[in-house]
Formats: C-alpha cells, structure tokens, sequence
C-alpha cells in the first residue's frame, strides 16, 4: 500500500493567487486573492484546502500532515511558461552578436541563417543528446519556479527530426518532474531543400508529417511562425485548418515583426493563443478579446531584438486575456529568467505586478487550455507551488531580475529547497 503524501504549508506571510478555472480577461487580471497568515492543505498531488492558518489547524489535524513552515513568505502558483522552443541542438552566439552590429533576425536568416543554423544541429543531434540537454534545461526552469513548460519542434522540419524532437519532450514529460506540453511547429520556416517551394512544403506537412505527429499523439498543439517572409497567412490557415480536423489545437507566431494579419486569423481559426503581437492592428487585438483567444507576450524577446514590446496595456484595457512567457529558443532569445520577464513586464510593458502574476500563471495556462487544472492556488487545482524568499508577490517585481523562488512544490512534493 502506498501512503499518500499529505502536506500543510502553514503561516505563509502571504498567499497572493489569481482564482478561475478559466483565463482572467482585461480588468480581472488584476483580482488576486490575497490571504495573509494563510495555509495550504496538499494530498497527493491535490491542494484539498487554502485559508489562513487559524482556519485550517480548526478544520484539520495538523498530525496528520508533514509541516512545511513559511513564515515570512509568499506563496504564490508555480509558473507555468506556455511558448518555449526549448528541445534544440547547437547554439547561435554569433548572431547575437550579429545583431549588436546592426544586423536584424530577417536579414539574418534571409541569408541562410537564423532557424535553418538550428535545424541543421538538430537533424545531427541523437535523441538521447536532446534528451540529455533537455533535462538541464527544465531543471533551469524549474529552478525559477517554472512547474509547466510548452515545448515546440519545429527545428527539424523533415519528417524524422519533427518526430524525434517531439519524442524527446515525450520523454521528458515523462521522467522529469516539470509537466512538458508538446506542440509541433513544422511550419517554423521553408526548409533550404523546399527553397522557393513554400506550397510543396506546406503539402509536405500536411500529407506527411501532420497525420503521423497526429496519429501517435505527439503534439497538443499546431503552431505557426506566420510572417513576412516565412509563412504566409494563406498557407498559415491551410495548415492550422488541417491540424484542427486532425485533433490538435492552434496557436499562432503572429504579427512579430510586420503587421500581417495573424492576430485576425488566430481569431477566426478559434486559435487558444496568438503569440508575440508586437506589431498586431487594433482591431486584431479587439478580436482577440471578443473570440477569447489568449495573447501571449513575450517580452525578452523583445528585449533581446530590441524591439517595441507589445502593447499589453493596450490589450488588458480591450478585455483580452494576456499571458506572459520565455520563449525560451536558441536564436531570437535565449533566456529562460521568469525573473526576467517580470522586469520587462512591468517595467517596459506597463502591466501591474498583478496582472503579471496572473499572466505568468492562470492565463499562462489558459493558454495551454489547462486553466481548470494548474495555475492559481484553489482546492481541486494540482499542487504547484511556489515558497517565495519574501513575505508580497510585489517582491518579484521589486527585486528586480532576481530569481527569489526560494521552494517549489510540483504535484505536491517538495523539490527545490
Ligand atoms: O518565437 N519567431 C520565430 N521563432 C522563434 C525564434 C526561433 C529561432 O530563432 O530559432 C521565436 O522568436
Ligand atoms: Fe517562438
């Protein structure tokens, strides 16, 4: 017989959490549940109850559960990081620094390289490689709090190494403790053998790679990089249409660096997320919100290009639910400081540091459509915890670009400490 593990977290400073099983929209990212001297009562992998310390010693008995102490410290919901690109192999230091020198993304990859550098190091990187550095880089993660990453192909874009990147966070999701949300991104760009070819591409995807990523359940999600000079917004559609008859939900790359369309198109697709959106139109922006697709923003990768940040006061004020992530990738940003993003969040981007919480953690997993299961501390949700180092959620903004994740509880076992 198994003994469940049960947990009490008692006298926590704080218990700062948004509530829902849905995304929070516009005005209601800002409405986090606050209780002070609060407790938390885990069974399994369950939180079973949340109230003050008072409360829970009268409701249960405090024997019966293993004590974790947080006096004088915050808790607030794991982070859960919805736009990653983080299974790859070879790195791209050169054109970072390519960019310093005035060179941009496109310039870059329009001259062969960018993406295309990162498809040719993983086509020659064994599984096990990837598997290998992919455990480093979810512990990095989970190190700052990340208990939920997604994770996208999209750096083998043949049928073998899109199947192999996806198999690789299979296995990841299996063994290591941060729960890996899959996505397959085959139309991150033309591969140089369909130069010039983007229609026999996207056949290509959608005869041969799409059905069988489908068929043995490799990916939640379809994504695209829709922009200028990439995918276009007609064969965008194409494939997010098959991939839905397929079974997988859509999220889009849109409107990154040109206004193409793309947030108007997650809208009508029915998209669960629409990512970037630096340069996204007003009235995408207001379909967004109307279709309740979540906006996913991505401001270290701003900060990395130095570009104009999205505009996310822009689409709190217009009702859209906003969710804030890494995107965490070899090329444009190659960060995963939830610390970081906090920063830009708040100070680049305008968001409140409640609103930012909400986005890092409700609407994060709204945008991997598991806002029922994670992403706030409610009973019933799953155990994802975080212990901060100090007593207010505002501390994650005020100490700026710091990691101050001091435990994190994961399907409630205790595991950094
Ligand atoms: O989201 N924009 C497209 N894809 C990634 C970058 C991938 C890369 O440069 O390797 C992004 O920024
Ligand atoms: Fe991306």
């Amino acid at each position: 017989m198994t003994i469940m593990n049960k947990q009490m977290i008692l006298h926590a400073a704080e218990i700062a959490t948004p509530v829902g099983k849905t995304a929070a929209y516009g005005k209601k990212m800002n409405d986090l549940t606050m209780i002070q001297d609060g407790a938390v009562v885990i069974e399994g992998e369950i939180i079973k109850a949340v109230d003050t310390t008072e409360r829970i010693l009268s409701d249960f008995r405090a024997e019966d559960y293993e004590i974790i102490d947080a006096t004088g410290k915050c808790i607030v919901p794991g982070f859960v990081d919805s736009h990653t690109h983080f299974t790859f192999g070879g790195y791209r230091p050169d054109e970072f620094l390519m960019r310093l020198e005035g060179k941009s993304y496109m310039d870059i990859m329009a001259a062969g390289g960018g993406i295309e550098n990162t498809v040719q190091a993983t086509r020659i990187s064994s599984l096990e490689e990837l598997y290998q550095s992919g455990v480093k880089r979810l512990n990095s993660m989970l190190s700052f709090g990340i208990t939920t990453v997604e994770g996208k192909s999209g750096y083998g874009l043949d049928l073998e190494t899109e199947i192999k990147q996806l198999q690789v966070m299979r296995r990841l999701n299996e063994t290591h403790p941060v729960d890996v949300v899959p996505t397959f991104l085959g139309a991150h760009a033309v591969p140089r053998e369909f130069e010039g070819r983007s229609d026999a591409y996207i056949n290509f995807l959608m005869s041969d790679v799409l059905p069988k990523v489908a068929k043995q359940n490799l990916a939640e999600f379809c994504d695209v990089f829709c922009e200028k000079g990439v995918i276009s917004i007609e064969h965008s559609r194409q494939l997010l249409l098959e991939a839905r008859k397929a079974g997988l939900s859509l999220k889009i790359h849109a409107d990154e660096i040109e206004p193409l369309g793309g947030a108007e198109l997650a809208a009508e697709l029915g998209a669960v997320s629409a990512d970037h959106l630096l340069e996204a139109s007003d009235d995408g922006i207001d379909r967004l919100a109307k279709n309740h697709v979540v906006a996913t923003l991505l401001p270290a990768t701003a900060f990395c290009l130095n570009k104009r940040y999205a505009d996310a006061r822009k689409m709190i004020d217009h009702g859209c639910a906003v969710a804030l992530a890494s995107d965490f990738n070899p090329g444009s940003c190659f960060t995963d400081s939830a610390p970081l993003i906090f920063a830009l969040a708040c100070i680049h981007m305008k968001m409140s540091a409640a609103e930012a919480l909400t986005a890092f953690t409700l609407n994060g997993a709204a945008a991997l459509s598991r806002a029922d299961r994670i992403g706030s501390i409610e009973p019933g949700k799953i155990a994802d915890i975080l212990i901060l180092k100090y007593p207010d959620y505002q501390y994650l903004v005020y100490n700026t670009a710091v990691n101050i994740v001091e435990t994190v509880i994961k399907k409630g076992k205790l595991l950094k400490h």
